[in-house]
């Protein structure tokens, strides 16, 4: 059986973990499934594979790591000698040691880490940053990184853990700054909630933390992760962000990586 499991608050990481499962499902003739754990409820569920087991398993990259709300989830699963292809998706800024990580955890929980990948998605905080991908070019990518890996199974040739770009020691999480060298705290923030809201509780539906009160969803019960879900999924663009620390690093990387088209790696 091939998996297609991720985490992916605003869909770019489900849009390319699911297309390499896709390949790999059609070129080893076998069946695939999705587990998408973006969800709270999901992630109590808990996850034991099998050996002939293939897993594409792909989160987001918050702060240059895998997002730390996913660790205890992650740490949990059983991966009783399947492979894995650890995935991560990045907002144009840098994956950092993400890849490194989510390979180190996959291989902790008993998988075996064949190939990997980076790729580049929209940044959560924003709509022009790496604005539409992963676009055609990223999905070629990762279509080829997918027969690639058929082939590879069908030559018997891969070799566990996959080496990846990324340090050891793993460093810290990235770390916002002001124009003075400050360090920009975020973790607090949560998105405010404008008149234009028609209480449809979508974006309570969609929270990954299950923050948002589904009695009054201008209130956030639980930690904000800022993934985006609830200001992009929303059908009258009724959420925002207000904080002035959380404004001027969204600014600042937009005009500072604004040109740039970030690239993807892949590793086999
Ligand atoms: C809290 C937070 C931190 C982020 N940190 C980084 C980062 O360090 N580097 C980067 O390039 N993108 C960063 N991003 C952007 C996401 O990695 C990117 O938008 C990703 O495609 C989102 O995946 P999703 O659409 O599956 O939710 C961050 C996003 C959030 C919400």
């Amino acid at each position: 059986m091939v998996y297609a499991m991720y985490f992916s608050a605003t869909g770019t990481t489900k849009k390319v973990v699911e297309l390499i499962a896709e390949v790999l499902g059609e070129g080893l003739n076998c069946t695939s499934e999705t587990i998408d754990f973006t969800l709270p409820i999901v992630r109590e569920q808990k996850r034991s594979l099998e050996k002939d087991d293939i897993v594409v398993f792909g989160t987001p990259v918050y702060a240059g790591r895998v997002p730390n709300v996913l660790l205890k989830y992650i740490k949990g699963i059983e991966g009783n000698g399947a492979k894995a292809i650890p995935i991560v998706l990045y907002g144009n800024r840098n994956y950092d040691d993400a890849l490194i990580e989510l390979r180190n955890l996959l291989e902790e929980d008993g998988f075996r880490t064949i190939a990997a990948g980076a790729f580049v998605g929209e940044h959560s905080f924003s709509y022009t940053l790496a604005q539409g991908r992963p676009d055609e070019q990223d999905l070629k990518i990762a279509k080829d990184f997918g027969k690639s890996i058929v082939n590879m199974l069908k030559d018997n040739s891969e070799h566990s853990p996959v080496s990846v770009n990324g340090q050891t020691p793993i460093r810290g999480y990235y770390q916002p700054r002001d124009r003075k060298g400050n360090s920009i705290d975020i973790r607090k923030v949560k998105p405010k909630t404008t008149d234009s809201c028609i209480s449809c509780k979508l974006c309570a539906e969609v929270c990954p933390m299950g923050a948002i009160s589904f009695e009054d969803v201008r209130v956030y019960q639980n930690i904000c992760i800022k993934c985006g879900a609830c200001i992009k999924k929303c059908p009258t663009q009724a959420k925002y962000f207000d904080d002035p620390g959380f404004l001027y690093h969204k600014e600042e990387l937009e005009v500072g990586l604004g040109n740039k088209r970030a690239v993807v790696e892949t590793f086999l």
